[in-house]
């Protein structure tokens, strides 16, 4: 109660913490192969060690019994089989693979990867693995004076999460997102080290409250799970991108998101009536301010019940799903979890009777108080629920919806605790556990019950579904936003590191409530954030009850126009970002990266918070605090070109950097090139442009991705792969293209030309082998070619 006020640190508050007290697993006493790996059976418990692919080992721990290897949902990889080689002395054992080698030192149990050539990945010392008889487990780590640490998931503060500790358990938090404030609502406990350039990581595969410490020692970090096994994966790296392709080889890729889901979304808690909805998409329309996206925050339920819609308020939802469809705008309404307790409503009826809902060992319904009141929580760790749940939706998709916006899934509760008591018992699929020991899985499994029944109910087209909780894998399902921030400069700066972190975790598709959430935005708030939401992969403005309304259009022509430039400028770039989200799709790449993914081995990129890539070749510097116009940008190696002056930056350095409101500061590298739509408006586009940035030296290879941007026809091949090359010269720039689909399958694009911007004087341009000589327009020479 008065735990924000000083009595938060009244002494009786703060015990002296607990350590020492685990116990290690102790000395090997024998081994044994089995499950493609080997068991150590040592004096206080067992340790199994599985080669799950050359470059990935799984690390098992039960003190109980021999490690049962049984994962979470999160984990979708096979196991492989993985040709090794092992060598044993009296004092240690080898597993050799062609990537790694595993080093197990025997008195007592110490666990070691390295490189084939003997470079230490991740080693032990005085600790290793231990547990307390509580269930507790821990394992600790080496850590080297050079190591940054990278990932977490969703974290609030800088990038380089090294003097950080991290707890993982899915927190609805509306107090104010400090840089201090942990948990949030996304569990996913992993994260990547690096150390000089090489990355490695780690996935602790469990769903209790889980702990990372960064913090306590200087030579030791450590993680930690409240119950459960201890179960992680070590990924070899080796640098940072092999790793999180390892890390989501494991835990999975996302899907390809309808092209309608990556344009811009306008949300509002509440648009609260049909008709207030219709007028909001008027004003987009006679603004002329491109729109993909209106949401229905919980407004539109009868009394808050999901899978219904308020009579009064929204007389005819599908005539109002039709209607705005016509006009190119989807409607995506909220679900939450809570089943309001109503014996005359379906959705508990059918939960109770087909017993759906989460129980206590006693049999009693647990029941929360949530936006409907008292309510029922489906119990998503059981595959049935999933389906019933899946199947539900048919309400909405019946209405012509095709997205849905889950929140609340952590799951949220009004009490203390915030969430469900952790003694709920989930059936899950036949392996009953308590909610304290799967807590962090509630959003993920809500997510797969959601996406899964929506696909199914779509028929071959693809759903979109944003959630905000969620563990290792969400990406599989959802597309993440970090929840409820507030319209705070300091939260503007905030959200570059925790959606470079989300993505550096697997989660691609993620992205703030731009203008924030909470509290009252301003016009250059709003107009400064517009501008980093055009580039990042989510980009919805949204917006709390009581606050000032933040649609574009709020704070006056000088800004509307502004932030209009920027929204058309989103549609602009769109073939760019959807090649990056096929590349999330089948790499797991990030689409928004820190400048180390892309620059591992240059160390002043390790902490840049205030600056992103989108891709391998565009950075954005954003300006992100009041009255200023001037800012300090780091350029990576190489040439950089100022993407509105063409004025070009020497990399290697910082330089200064001038931006007034209109302008973001946006670079692309040098040689490199951007695919890109002259089409300002709608998601539909018919001409491709792709914009080369004349270099005298070097070469690139990139590709350009298209599909019909709506059904899963994708996952035959029915797409576009343009696999493009360049290679400058001093005086001829050589651009070669292929276009490698698979399938025949129409070609989106009716017209599509390069245009090569800074040419130097007598630089020939050849295309396929063939010398062009273009059509000079404002940008650049513009050669016109048929894929
Ligand atoms: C939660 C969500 C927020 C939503 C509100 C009402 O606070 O995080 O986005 O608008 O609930 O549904």
């Amino acid at each position: 109660m008065l735990e924000d006020t000083s009595f938060a640190i009244h002494p009786g508050q703060n015990q002296a913490m607990e350590n020492g007290s685990y116990r290690d697993v102790g000395t090997v006493k024998s081994i044994q192969k089995r499950d493609g790996g080997l068991t150590f059976i040592c004096d206080e418990a067992d340790i199994h060690l599985q080669f799950y692919r050359s470059d990935i080992v799984r690390v098992v721990m039960n003190q109980r019994d021999i490690p049962d290897l049984e994962s979470t949902p999160a984990v979708v990889a096979a196991l492989e089989s993985v040709n090794v080689d092992i060598e044993e002395t009296d004092s240690r054992v080898l597993v050799t693979t062609n990537r790694l080698v595993v080093s197990v030192s025997k008195q007592p149990f110490r666990f070691s990867v390295l490189t084939p050539d003997g470079q230490v990945i991740v080693s032990e010392g005085d600790r290793g693995i231990g547990f307390k008889e509580n269930g507790e487990v821990i394992c600790y780590k080496k850590m080297e004076p050079e190591d940054r640490f990278y990932g977490f998931g969703e974290k609030s503060g800088f990038l380089d999460k090294r003097g950080e500790t991290y707890t993982m358990w899915n927190t609805d938090v509306y107090a104010p997102h400090n840089p201090e404030t942990d948990p949030l609502y996304q569990s996913i406990p992993y994260f990547m080290a690096l150390r000089n350039g090489r990355a490695y990581g780690i996935y602790f595969d469990n769903p209790s409250k889980t702990t990372f410490d960064m913090k306590t020692e200087q030579e030791v970090y450590s993680f930690k799970g409240d119950s459960g096994k201890l179960d992680y994966y070590v990924f070899a790296g080796e640098g940072p991108k092999d790793v999180i392709e390892q890390y989501t080889h494991i835990t999975g890729r996302m899907p390809l998101p309808p092209k309608w889901a990556i344009g811009y979304h306008q949300s509002r808690y509440s648009y609260e009536s049909e008709e207030e909805v219709r007028a909001l998409a008027n004003t987009f329309k006679e603004k002329g301010i491109p729109l993909d996206v209106i949401y229905l925050d919980i407004h539109y339920m009868d009394e808050y019940r999901v899978f219904t819609f308020d009579k009064d308020r929204f007389p005819n939802p599908k005539k109002l799903v039709q209607d705005l469809r016509e006009e190119g705008i989807r409607v995506v309404p909220i679900v939450d979890p809570g089943v309001k307790k109503d014996p005359e409503y379906l959705a508990y009826q059918e939960g109770v009777r087909n017993d759906h809902f989460c129980k206590y060992l006693e049999g009693d319904i647990y029941f929360g108080d949530v936006w409907p009141g008292t309510s029922a929580f489906p119990d998503f760790t059981d595959e049935r629920t999933q389906k019933w749940w899946g199947k539900m939706h048919e309400f909405y998709t019946d209405l012509g919806i095709e997205g849905i916006w889950n929140d609340m899934n952590e799951p949220a509760v009004f009490n203390e605790t915030k969430t469900m008591d952790t003694s709920v018992i989930h059936k899950n699929d036949g392996d009953p556990k308590t909610h304290r020991q799967l807590h962090n899985l509630y959003g993920l499994l809500m997510g797969k019950a959601t996406y899964e029944g929506m696909e199914r109910n779509l028929n071959g087209k693809r759903p979109f579904l944003l959630t905000r909780a969620g563990f290792a894998g969400v990406q599989r399902f959802a597309s993440v936003w970090t929840g409820d921030n507030r319209s705070f400069w300091e939260h503007l700066q905030m959200s570059l590191p925790m959606c470079m972190n989300l993505g550096l975790s697997g989660v691609a598709f993620t992205g703030p409530d731009v203008g924030g959430f909470a509290h009252d935005t301003n016009g250059e708030l709003l107009t400064r954030w517009t501008q980093v939401g055009a580039f990042t992969p989510y980009f919805r403005n949204h917006s709390a009850i009581g606050t000032l309304y933040q649609e574009p259009w709020q704070f006056g022509e000088k800004y509307e126009a502004i932030m209009k430039r920027y929204i058309e400028l989103r549609y602009e770039w769109l073939p760019q970002l959807y090649s990056l989200f096929h590349e999330a799709h089948t790499k797991g790449l990030p689409i928004m990266r820190p400048l180390m993914l892309e620059y591992p081995r240059d160390a002043k990129t390790y902490a840049i918070h205030d600056q992103f890539m989108i891709g391998d070749n565009t950075l954005i510097a954003p300006i992100m605090q009041p009255e200023v116009t001037d800012r300090a940008v780091y350029f990576p190696e190489g040439e950089w070109i100022d993407y509105f002056s063409g004025k070009v930056y020497e990399g290697g350095t910082t330089h200064l950097v001038h931006a007034e409101l209109d302008t973001l500061p946006l670079f692309i590298k040098r040689g490199t090139l951007i695919a890109q739509s002259p089409i300002r408006t709608k998601t539909e586009q018919k001409e491709l442009e792709l914009h080369v940035y004349a270099h005298t030296k070097g070469s690139y290879n990139s590709s350009v991705y298209d599909d019909d941007g709506e059904t899963t026809n994708y996952y035959s091949g029915e797409a576009m792969k343009l696999n493009l090359s360049i290679q400058c010269k001093d005086h001829q720039i050589a651009i070669s293209y292929r276009n490698d689909n698979e399938m025949e399958w129409p070609l989106p694009y009716k017209k599509c030309s390069f245009i090569l911007h800074g040419l130097v004087d007598d630089q020939q341009v050849w295309v396929n082998g063939e010398r062009q000589s273009g059509v000079w327009t404002e940008q650049g020479l513009k050669v016109e070619v048929t894929i």
